[in-house]
C-alpha cells in the first residue's frame, strides 16, 4: 500500500515540470478528454472556419486560426484584439464546449490558479512549416488569470522565453495532450512556436492543434 501510494505520487511529481515560477507544463493531462475534444472539435470548426489572419503588419499567419468562447482572438490590418463575434461571418463564436472549459479550468488548478474563468478559447492549427514568432500575450483586459494552452496532434517544440525579447528561450517539446499554463509572475513572458516539422497523429492529422484559454475581458 504504502510503496502503491509513493509510486503515485512519485508519477504526479514526473508529470509537472516548472519551467520558472509560475509556468508549468502537465504531462499528458489532456489525454483523459481527446475522444471529446477531437468529437467537439467540428462543432466549432463548422461554425467558424479556421482561416490565415492577416497581421497588423500585412503578413498572412502561417498559423490557420478558429475561436469559440464569448470572445475570439483576431489580427487585421487594424491591429489585434478579442472580438465578440467573427468579422469574417459577423456572428458570435461558437460557444465554448462544456469539455473544454472544464479541462481548462482542471489544468488551471493543477498549476496553482484556482477559480478560472476563460471567456476565450484560441484554436490554432498548425501545418508542416507553421510556426509562431516569439510574442507576449497582452490583449486581454488584465493579466491576473493564466493562460492555458492544450497541445493536440503531432509534437511542436514550445520557446519559452522570459520577460524581455531578448531572453534566450527554452525549447519544450510538446507532445499530444501536454499542457502548459503559465501566470503570476510567467504570465507576460516571452513564447513562441518553433517551425512544425511533418508529422502524422491518428486523431489531428498531419497538424498539430493547439487550445490557448485566455480570459479576455
Ligand atoms: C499562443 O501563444 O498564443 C498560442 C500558443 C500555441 O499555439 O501553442
Ligand atoms: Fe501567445
Amino acid at each position: 500500500m504504502t510503496f502503491n501510494l509513493f509510486e503515485g505520487m512519485m508519477q504526479c511529481q514526473a508529470q509537472r515540470e516548472e519551467l520558472c515560477p509560475g509556468a508549468t507544463v502537465l504531462r499528458g493531462f489532456a489525454t483523459r478528454d481527446e475522444a471529446a475534444i477531437f468529437a467537439q472539435l467540428p462543432e466549432v470548426t463548422t461554425a467558424a472556419p479556421f482561416r490565415h489572419m492577416v497581421t497588423p503588419g500585412g503578413f498572412r499567419m502561417s498559423v490557420a486560426i478558429t475561436n469559440c468562447g464569448s470572445y475570439g482572438w483576431v489580427t487585421d490590418r487594424t491591429g489585434y484584439r478579442y472580438d465578440k463575434v467573427n468579422p469574417e461571418s459577423g456572428k458570435p463564436w461558437p460557444s465554448m464546449p462544456s469539455i473544454f472549459l472544464r479541462l481548462a479550468q482542471d489544468a488551471a488548478a493543477s498549476a496553482g490558479f484556482p477559480n478560472y474563468a476563460p471567456d476565450a478559447c484560441l484554436v490554432n492549427r498548425y501545418e508542416p512549416g507553421a510556426r509562431l514568432s516569439l510574442h507576449q500575450d497582452k490583449n486581454e483586459r488584465d493579466f491576473d488569470a493564466p493562460i492555458v494552452s492544450v497541445s493536440l496532434g503531432i509534437s511542436t517544440v514550445f520557446l519559452w522565453g522570459g520577460l524581455r525579447r531578448g531572453d534566450k528561450p527554452m525549447r519544450v517539446q510538446l507532445t499530444h495532450g501536454d499542457v502548459m499554463v503559465w501566470g503570476g509572475p510567467a504570465r507576460l513572458h516571452y513564447h513562441g512556436v518553433l517551425t512544425l516539422k511533418d508529422g502524422y497523429h491518428p486523431l489531428a492529422g498531419a497538424c498539430q492543434i493547439n487550445l490557448t484559454f485566455r480570459k479576455a475581458a
